[in-house]
């Protein structure tokens, strides 16, 4: 008989205290994909206790990198010694952002094989400006039903190659095929995530020469070989985005420790818009938040960065089914990123959607329900919908939350939370 694990919540009040965020998820992924690029021994500090970054550590360890934790979220990576150039199926069907490894093992090897998770899934969350990326480098695609053959058979050369959308993984992938590529690469319509700034800061200390990341043109001059460094990856937005939602719907006053302002200005801006209090400590990297009245409504349209995070989508909407009025939510960046409609409505909110818009009438309050952590921001949604419901709310499928927030169940009651996390038998 399997074991899984829910969580189970009660309203306790508003949250109070300090919350530590962690490292980005999304930096440390690409960052540990690009320690493949290197010949000699890398060190990443502030590396987050995730699923995701689990998968991504085993994705090295198959190709023949050594990995060792030096303490708790600092590692030792050695990929001298790389064996093979084909990433397992299982490790890309755990997780799509394991796709990234792809650029590195190209550049360095010039060639990269995986097995897809179907067809059909490729179609739902395609990788066509990957490969485009790759193929303007010089490098040949081959994907037959579930097999990615990426070869380059006379090395890769610098291209100019423009982007159709500015996607994260894509920007990362041809930036990181590009650091050894001969010549110079020019990729318009880059992404300008704060992820992609950390991944070139990470390179440029191991050698690379990379410009512009953060702005929409990447010029990046391909170098002979990429040596050693020492990298600290920059702090969650995104965590620190969901504890600052999660303290004002909850009518609280939180100091959010380790998180950058402008990372988060559009949420930022929305929660000021809204009623609640922000304070910034830039130099400090400290954020507090406090709302000790109902919110308002609002509406949001989610967009590639500085826009507002499609990752803080399904949070904002949980705060907005107790706020005051109407608001409207429109998701731009993904096709099917509404699935947390459904259980929140099982908690009492009132939400109507339309293709990718979504109205919500705010409601006075929510009860709790059985709900399904639909996807990673689903599940953190309905966390905090479970931290201001009347009753008890048990949120099942938890391993997508366990994917992308650390210690959440520690963070949470030490803010004054009531949730546990408990093993059932299925
Ligand atoms: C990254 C983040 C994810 C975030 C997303 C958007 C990581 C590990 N994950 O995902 O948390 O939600 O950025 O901010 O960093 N697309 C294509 N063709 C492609 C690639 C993408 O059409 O080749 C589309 C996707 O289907 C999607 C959109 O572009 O609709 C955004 O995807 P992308 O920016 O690539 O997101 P990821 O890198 O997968």
């Amino acid at each position: 008989m399997a074991n899984k694990d829910i969580l189970v919540i009660n309203s306790n009040g508003p949250l109070r205290g300090e919350v530590k965020i962690d490292g980005a998820k999304n930096s440390a992924l690409p960052i540990l994909a690009a320690c493949v690029l290197g010949t000699e021994e890398i060190i990443l500090d502030g590396v987050p206790e995730l699923k995701d970054v689990e998968i991504m550590i085993e994705v090295l360890k198959h190709l023949g990198s050594k990995v060792e934790y030096i303490d708790e979220n600092s590692l030792r990576i050695d990929s001298s010694n790389i064996n093979t150039c084909e990433t397992p199926y299982e490790l890309m069907d755990k997780m799509r952002a394991s796709f990234v490894v792809m650029g590195p093992l190209l550049a360095r090897f010039s060639k990269a094989y995986t097995k897809a998770p179907g067809g059909c899934n490729i179609g739902a969350r395609p990788i066509d400006l990957h490969l485009k990326g790759f193929n303007a480098l010089g490098a040949t695609s081959i994907v037959d039903y579930d097999q990615i053959s990426i070869e380059a058979k006379d090395g890769l050369k610098g291209n100019e190659i423009y982007l159709d959308f500015p996607s994260v993984g894509a920007t990362q992938n041809i930036i990181m095929a590009a650091t050894l590529a001969e010549g110079e690469t020019v990729i318009e319509n880059a992404a300008k995530e704060p992820e992609i700034v950390d991944l070139a800061s990470f390179l440029s200390k191991m050698g690379a020469k990379i410009k512009g990341a953060g702005t929409s043109t990447i010029t990046i001059e391909g170098v002979e070989k990429l040596t050693g460094t020492r990298h600290t990856i920059i702090p969650d937005r995104i965590e620190a985005a969901t504890y600052m939602l999660a303290a004002a719907m909850t009518g609280g006053e939180v100091k959010i420790v380790n998180a950058i302002g402008s990372h988060i200005r559009p949420v930022i801006a929305k929660l000021i818009e809204i009623g609640a209090e922000v304070e910034e400590v830039e130099e400090d990297d400290v954020i507090y938040v406090k709302a000790d009245h109902r919110l308002k409504s609002t509406n949001i349209q989610t967009l590639p960065y500085p826009g507002f995070p499609t990752d803080v989508q399904a949070q904002f909407m949980a705060l907005l089914t107790v706020s005051e009025g109407e608001s409207r939510i429109q998701e731009t960046v993904f096709e099917n990123r509404f699935m947390h409609v459904e259980e929140l409505s099982k908690m009492g909110a009132v939400i109507a959607t339309s293709g990718n818009r979504a109205t919500i009438a705010g409601v006075e309050s929510l009860h709790g329900a059985d709900v399904r952590a639909t996807d990673l921001r689903a599940g953190a949604a309905l966390v905090m919908a479970g931290l201001v419901a009347k009753g008890e709310t048990r949120v099942s499928d938890i391993y997508h939350i366990d994917r992308g927030y650390s210690h959440l169940v520690e963070k949470l009651t030490e803010l004054g939370a009531d949730i546990k996390r408990v093993t059932i038998e299925a």
